[in-house]
């Protein structure tokens, strides 16, 4: 039942974002791409209406964020508080004035952490 829901509340959310018939199968992708229990949490936390694994979006191709921070020994802790605070002005070039929102009300500590992990693991 819960899973049904979740599917509805997806197809929602993907029928709002998406600017494209094309967008939609893209999305499915990148939840095969995304393996084991970030899966959920990324989906639960609507991640992929606003990014990609490899492309930018409206946010940064998470790739690209690996890119980025994967010298960076503070890493996790500053993707950490971006993903649950919110974050702007850090991507300008590819995001212009774009903002993401706090996602705290949607994914949990635990879980934040967890998709972290996986974005630096790219
Ligand atoms: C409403 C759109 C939107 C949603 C939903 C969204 N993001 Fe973002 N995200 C963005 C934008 C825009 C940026 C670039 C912000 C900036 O320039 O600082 C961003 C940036 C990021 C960054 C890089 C932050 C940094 O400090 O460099 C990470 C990591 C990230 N998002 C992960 C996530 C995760 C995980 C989720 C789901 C829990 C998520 N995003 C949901 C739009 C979104």
């Amino acid at each position: 039942m819960y899973f049904v829901l979740l599917v509805v509340l997806l197809s929602a959310l993907l029928g709002g974002c998406s600017r494209e018939a094309g967008d939609a199968m893209t999305t499915i992708n990148l939840e095969d791409r995304a393996q084991g229990k970030v899966k959920s949490i990324i989906i639960r936390g609507g991640c992929f209406g606003c990014h990609d694994v490899n492309e930018h979006r409206f946010g940064p191709a998470w790739s690209a964020v690996n890119e980025r921070y994967k010298d960076d020994p503070e890493a996790a802790q500053k993707l950490f508080e971006s993903v649950k605070y919110g974050s702007g002005g850090k991507w300008t070039a590819v995001s212009a004035s774009a903002v993401m929102p706090p996602n705290e009300s949607k994914v949990n500590d635990t879980e934040i952490a967890a998709v972290v992990e996986y974005i630096l693991s790219l």
